[in-house]
């Protein structure tokens, strides 16, 4: 085609796209442009505006390393990790949520009953609940890959003063279903502001807060593998995630308990608490495969 006008450039778009694309590629291809033409022609986009979007994705790239994935937070600060979470979200299971950038392969094992909190000085929460299939049967051999920030709001990885795998863990439930651990109570914090996609909170006015929350993956075999967050009811940021997570299923009672009924055995605090502490009981759903 060579009459390219403004009102047929999509077309000539498909057009464009060979015999043997992939039929699902095709599909994906041809809604992005049609989407991003569109964008284009309703926002009647400027060059100095289209300019500043090429310097923005430049230094997305740029700021992203292994451990930094600017393109990530762009996903989840604009609500897609989140819709694309939600679309293939089963009803019957509890809710997704965003995986976030701070999850590490190969956390170590931590026992039922383990602990988290290690020396840190911050109050206990004793996490804990059951995971279960649909019909409400335990789970016998689930695995829990656990992690949160510590007191300081920081994930490990971004913290030079904590071990690698501090606030990680890798649990495996008995026959019962149930998973339990202490730690500490999580904090609200605020996702990495300091690259391209915090100018872009900061031009639209957004403040950077997550709600406190504990990340779970829970995965056993036959079962589609859960990502998601646990989240306490009293947070300031619940109705305000700057990365869109939360959702009703997945706000949870933190419940003070007084000082002296810690379970006297079955933690690895046990007889080591004498304060009051928290607790959350959060049960897992996940739904079988196919
Ligand atoms: C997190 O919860 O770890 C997270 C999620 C999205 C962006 C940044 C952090
Ligand atoms: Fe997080």
């Amino acid at each position: 085609m060579r009459n390219v006008t403004k009102d047929n450039i999509t077309d000539v778009f498909m057009g464009y796209l060979g015999e043997g694309t992939d039929p699902r590629l095709r599909e994906v291809m041809g809604s992005l442009v049609r989407h991003l033409h569109a964008f284009a022609r309703e926002t009647n986009l400027t060059h100095a505006e289209w300019n500043m979007g090429i310097q923005f994705l430049e230094r997305a790239g740029e700021i992203s390393d292994k451990e930094r994935h600017e393109f990530v937070l762009l996903s989840d600060v604009l609500g897609l990790s989140s819709l694309v979470d939600m679309l293939h979200n089963a009803p019957e299971g509890t809710s997704s949520s965003v995986l976030g950038p701070f999850h590490i392969t190969g956390s170590p094992p931590l026992h039922v009953g383990g602990d988290l909190r290690q020396d840190f000085d911050a109050p206990v929460l004793l996490a804990e609940g059951v995971v279960r299939a649909p019909d409400g049967s335990p789970i016998p051999g689930a695995t829990l890959d656990i992690w949160q920030t510590a007191p300081n709001g920081l994930y490990s990885s971004q913290d030079p003063d904590q071990d690698t795998y501090s606030f990680h863990g890798l649990q495996t439930v008995g026959d019962d279903g149930r998973y339990a651990f202490t730690t500490v109570r999580p904090v609200e914090y605020t996702v990495p502001s300091d690259g391209p996609v915090g100018d872009i909170l900061r031009a639209c006015g957004r403040h950077p807060w997550r709600p406190s929350h504990l990340h779970y993956i829970v995965e056993a075999e036959g079962y589609k593998p859960l990502v998601t967050e646990v989240f306490p009811e009293d947070d300031p940021y619940l109705d305000q995630d700057t990365v869109f997570g939360v959702r009703e299923d997945l706000v949870m009672r933190y419940e003070t308990r007084p000082a002296g009924s810690f379970p006297a055995e079955g933690f690895a605090l046990s007889g080591k608490v004498p304060e009051d502490y928290l607790a959350v009981t959060f049960d897992l759903t996940l739904v079988p495969l196919g």
